[in-house]
């Protein structure tokens, strides 16, 4: 069943030209699954330094579960997909509590835990705990459409290379993951291959066809989703306003300037309506201080930020309230806050506002 041949030019491949990466030549599961759930949608060279900051944080898993989610979001900030923060800081408690703190190698178990779904659990079963389990990122499917000369991506299509995988992945089966995601980001990448480097090459169908860059069909990008938002600077005694988002979504649990979806943004009274009706603030709109766009994965954020003043009698400085604060513009750095806010913040300072 199992593909000596390739198991073993993968790793002579491996052993000689594997990137030095400070996740690597560990066997501390709790830093494998963290620099998988970093490094999961994000690329390698954004991911190094948060992943030392961290460690540096946060040295053992029994350190995130005793934090709290505002300051791990915190440390997360700028790496997107917080959903992926806060699903592991759940799951470093449940191990704490359950599991005594010591992560799980059973897959059914470590399968049950927040965030772990099957690129996670086959790349910290294969890497932290050497079990033969796949594991499929975007460098691998690539690389597997390839090697069987698929072109479509379809579901039968994605069985197949994961059968085909699983026949790779007998010896040292994280290495082999790994000497996968090294070649896709060296060798077999998305628009230019080295075949002539490639330790699977002889046996590729789609260099032996001919066109290893017809594999697999690339979709189309569709063009981004817009949504039109109007966002206040809204100030009283010389400190600003700032409120949490939910949790939940993409970016639950993360702190921004008051901001409203709306289809025209230059109709702000909306924007005076809504945090009149879910703060109880009465807002004067003053001038508009600018425009920024920022894209996240699934859709494209054009906003419109004003200077609004909060013109409300009473308010409560003091208040410790979790989804709204009045703070200090030196204070920015004390919360984590989405990428388009800081954008905001560059605005403002430009403006001299
Ligand atoms: N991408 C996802 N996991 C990785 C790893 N362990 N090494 C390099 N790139 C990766």
């Amino acid at each position: 069943m199992y593909n000596t041949n390739i198991n073993n030019s993968l790793l002579l491949w491996y052993d000689k030209h594997k990137r030095q990466l400070p996740w690597r030549d560990i066997n501390d599961p709790y830093k494998i699954w963290l620099s998988e759930v970093m490094l999961q949608q994000t690329q390698v060279n954004t991911v190094v330094p948060y992943y030392k900051k961290w460690i540096k944080n946060y040295p053992t898993l029994l350190s995130v579960a005793e934090s709290n989610m505002d300051d791990l979001l915190k440390l997360w900030e700028g790496l997107g997909y917080y959903s992926r923060c806060r699903n592991f800081f759940k799951a470093c408690q449940i191990i704490k509590n359950d599991y005594c703190g010591i992560i799980p190698s059973n897959i059914n178990e470590f399968n049950s835990l927040p965030g772990v779904g099957p690129y996670i659990s086959g790349a910290v079963m294969s890497i932290a705990f050497n079990k033969s389990v796949p594991a499929i990122d975007g460098n691998i499917s690539r690389i597997m459409f390839r090697y069987l000369g698929l072109r479509n991506k379809t579901k039968h299509n994605k069985k197949r290379i994961i059968s085909k995988l699983i026949t790779f992945i007998k010896l040292r089966p994280g290495d082999i993951i790994q000497s996968l995601m090294d070649l896709g980001s060296s060798i077999c990448k998305s628009y230019s291959v080295k075949c002539g480097e490639c330790p699977l090459s002889h046996s590729c169908k789609a260099f032996l066809h001919g066109f290893p860059l017809k594999y697999p069909i690339q979709k189309n990008k569709k063009s981004l989703p817009k949504k039109n938002i109007i966002a206040g600077f809204v100030q009283k005694n010389d400190k600003m306003l700032i409120v949490k988002r939910k949790d939940g979504g993409a970016l639950g649990g993360l702190w921004e300037l008051p901001m409203i979806i709306v289809s025209d943004n230059s109709n702000t009274s909306l924007f005076k309506t809504s945090l009149k009706n879910k703060y109880n603030l009465n807002l004067k709109i003053n001038n508009k201080i600018g425009d920024i766009i920022h894209s996240f994965s699934h859709y494209r954020m054009n906003i419109a930020i004003f200077n609004c003043e909060n013109v409300s009698t009473r308010i409560d400085y003091s208040s410790n309230n979790n989804i709204i604060k009045w703070i200090n513009r030196k204070e920015i750095d004390n919360y984590a806050f989405h990428k388009a806010n800081h954008k905001l913040f560059e605005l403002l300072e430009k403006n001299n506002v």
